[in-house]
This record gives structure tokens, sequence and C-alpha cells, in this order.
């Protein structure tokens, strides 16, 4: 089997998860379901984020029961059975015996039994950890297995009650990334990475925007990368458009690309960002504005550290752009009154960054009692600072109008110094232009 994470430590998830769940708990968590796009088409099936981290398992119409304690097995998979004729439509299924033999599952049984068996397993449980509320149609599906415990109170069942949110515990737990879990997500960056330099050897004046997002996806595919969110490859002024998609413009001369593109390998996401100039070389606007976004990234990176809170970095870039927006004469008067007044937001209108693991926006709280938590190793985050100048904004000079530049790399964060793990392609003007005429 092509499987790239060992079964123990998918194991060890559900270990730790039970124990933090207590014994007298039951978690149930859903795989991911197909959506059909039209007719006999799909889109891309990709599985749950949370049920992948607890099975690795990659097959729709899939549940997976935790039941700590248990006698007969707490670890338990509803799946599809072994379906010859479907086999040959749709490829390989594990089964229940696969499911066990290669998923270290305690038991398996078919899905299509799963109303008869669940509310069994639910029976004596005080407590239900579910994601409540995000799949209206399983919602209700459980709620009819805790009722028919119910039903049988007078007989002597003891149904649940108590249901609790899983993403408290699940969540925590995803935040902080196993070794394994960080060589994949080094090599989702280093995938990304190649991925951009590639992008930035290709590009020239009169390409479409298209064109560059092909040969991203090339290097994904060649990779078995997938993307982990639609790039972003604006050129010009559609780089001052934060969620531009489009991606089918002309690319002029004189244009800055940003491209906002990450790989997903093996489930896990990358997300870098880069901008650059369409022929090659940055103008002095261009430049003035690229090194402060610079300037602020490496001061923003210097925060990733434990120990540190984890809005410490955006403050940090923040500072570096309200000054070098002051020297530029982008912003009037003081740097302490416009650092109070937040007058950056003009500028830079997104926070600096954000988790980042099986999703590209990851899972795990902020704020812990309503104050930023701390960074510990084991977390990853983005850091992305960036400058949009919009074309039509006032007051500003018109040299600079229409430039927009975001830098963002993926920053594992460590006992000692932070490691950039998206340090494949460069981010200095002078390497960008060097790289870009060796051809
Ligand atoms: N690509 C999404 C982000 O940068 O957050
Ligand atoms: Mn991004
Ligand atoms: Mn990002």
């Amino acid at each position: 089997m092509n499987r790239v994470l060992d079964a123990r430590e998918f194991a060890r998830r559900r270990r730790q998860l039970m124990r933090m769940a207590g014994r007298d708990a039951i978690i149930i968590v859903p795989s991911a379901e197909e959506r059909v796009r039209n007719n006999d088409a799909h889109y891309p099936f990709r599985q749950d984020s949370d049920f992948h981290y607890l099975t690795g398992f990659a097959e729709p119409d899939a549940v997976l029961a935790l039941v700590p304690g248990r006698s007969q097995g707490e670890v338990i998979l509803f799946c599809r059975e072994r379906d010859r004729a479907r086999e040959q439509w749709d490829g390989h299924r594990a089964g229940q015996e696969g499911a066990v033999a290669d998923f270290g599952m305690d038991d398996a049984f078919p899905i299509d039994d799963i109303d008869d068996i669940l509310p069994g397993l639910i029976e004596g449980r005080s407590r239900v950890y579910y994601h409540f509320g995000r799949e209206t149609r399983f919602d209700l599906i459980l709620m009819g297995w805790v009722n028919r415990v119910r039903s049988n109170i007078k007989q002597g069942a003891k149904p649940p009650h108590e249901f609790v949110a899983l993403s408290h515990l699940l969540h925590d737990l995803r935040l902080y990334k196993s070794r394994s879990e960080l060589r994949l997500m080094r090599k989702s960056a280093q995938i990304a990475a190649e991925a951009h330099v590639r992008a930035m050897r290709t590009t020239r004046p009169g390409m479409n925007e298209n064109e560059v997002e092909a040969e991203l996806l090339h290097t994904f595919r060649k990779h078995n990368a997938v993307p982990s969110y639609e790039p972003i490859v604006g050129a010009g002024t559609n780089a001052c458009v934060l969620h531009y998609r489009a991606n089918n413009a002309t690319m002029q001369d004189g244009d800055l690309l940003l491209i906002d593109a990450g790989a997903e390998y093996a489930c896990y996401a990358s997300d870098i960002t880069r901008t650059f100039p369409v022929n090659g070389r940055f103008t002095p606007e261009q430049r003035e504005l690229y090194d402060i976004v610079l300037a602020a990234q490496l001061a923003a990176i210097e925060e990733v550290r434990p120990g540190k809170s984890f809005e410490a970095y955006h403050l940090a870039a923040v500072r570096v752009l309200t000054q070098g927006l002051i020297r530029l004469g982008l912003l009037k008067g003081s740097l302490r009154s416009n650092l109070e007044s937040h007058t950056y937001r003009k500028f830079y209108m997104h926070k600096t960054g954000h988790w980042l693991g099986l999703d590209v926006h990851d899972v795990g709280d902020y704020r812990v009692d309503g104050e930023f938590r701390e960074l510990e190793p084991g977390m990853v985050v983005t850091v992305e600072p960036g400058l949009y100048i919009s074309p039509d904004l006032k007051g500003v000079p018109a040299r600079y109008r229409g430039i927009g530049i975001r830098i963002e790399d993926d920053v594992i964060v460590t006992s000692g110094d932070p490691e950039v793990i998206s340090a494949g392609v460069p981010k200095d003007a002078d390497e960008i232009e060097a790289l870009m005429a060796a051809h």
C-alpha cells in the first residue's frame, strides 16, 4: 500500500484523543461525502481532515467510532463493503477486512449496518463528542441514534446526557505537529517552492496569467500533489485584489506578478506567496515597496519563537510596514501616532498569518481565555505581510498606485530558530532578478 504515514501514528492519535475524552465518552467522526457536480461527474474527493487525522482511511461513506475502554474493541470503523462490480467502476475498496488489517481498526462493520449497531455503542456512555452543526444530515442521523437509546430508558438503557464539541480536544491535538507530520509539511512546501521557481523562470510579458498557473499545476502533479487552495495568479492591479482567482489576464511589461499558491501533499498544505516583475526587473517604485514588505516579513519571522504570543509577529510586521510607509511619504506623522491609529490598514488589510497543517487555514484556537496564545514548538504558521496600493487610492503618489505585493512563507516553531520550510524559492529582490535573468 502506498501509505506515507505509519499506521502506528494514527493509532497513537486515537489513543491520545480517547485519553482526553475519558472512559465514559464516545467519539463519532464521519468521513467526507462525495459531492456530485452534475450527472455522473463528481467534485474531486478530499477526505475530511479530522477523519483523515484519526484513520488515514481515504474512502467516503465511512464513520469512525472511538469507544474508550470497551473490552470488545475501542476503535470501530463503519465502511463500504467490498463490491466487485462497483470496484470495477470506481476502484479498490478496503472493506471491513482491510480496515482491520491495514488501518489498525479493532473492528469494522458495513456502513449499511450502522443504524443497527451504533445506538448500542452509544448506550451507557455519558458523553458524545462530535462536530455538532457541521453536517446537518449527519446531525439528524446522530440524534436519531441517541433517541433510539432514549426510547429504551424504561428497559434500563442509559442514554448520554452531555454533547460536547469535538473540536476542543481534536483541534488542539492537530495544532502540534509530530515529527512525521513536519516531514510531510516540509515536502509539501518544497513542492510548492519548486512550482514558484518554475513560474518565475517561465513568466514573460505578453503571457497570460493562466499559462503561469499551468506551470504551477505541472509541478504539483509531477510530485503527486494537488493545489491546497485555488492559486492566485494576479499581474498588475490584479495583485491588489486579495482573493483574485480569475487568473486570465495578459501580463504586461512593467507589471508585478503576485502568485499565492500552495501544494497539498499527503493531505498536508503549504501556502506560499511571491511577487516578482513580469519582465524580470523591478522598477524603482516597485523595489521601494517590495523591500519594505520583505523587511517586514523578515522581522516577523524573527518573532516566530516559543513563548512569543501569536500576535507578536503580526505586530512586528505592522511596525516595519508603517515605518516604511512613513519613509516613502505614504503616511504622515510619527510612528507612534500611526501605530496607535492603525493607519497601515489602508494598505495592509489582512493579518500576518495563520496556522497551517492538514487545512491551509488550519484548526486550533488563536486565543486562550481571550488572550492570544503563546507559540510552542511543533506549531506551523504562515508569515505573509503585504502592501496593496489600490489603483484608485486617494492621497497617494501616482507612481505607487496599482502596486500589490505579498511575501508569504511557511514557518515551523522550533525550540530554537524559526524553520522556514518554503525557503526553496527566492524572495530577495536581487536573487529574484538573478534567477529570472539566468536563462
Ligand atoms: N492562500 C490563502 C492565504 O494566504 O491565507
Ligand atoms: Mn497564501
Ligand atoms: Mn496564507
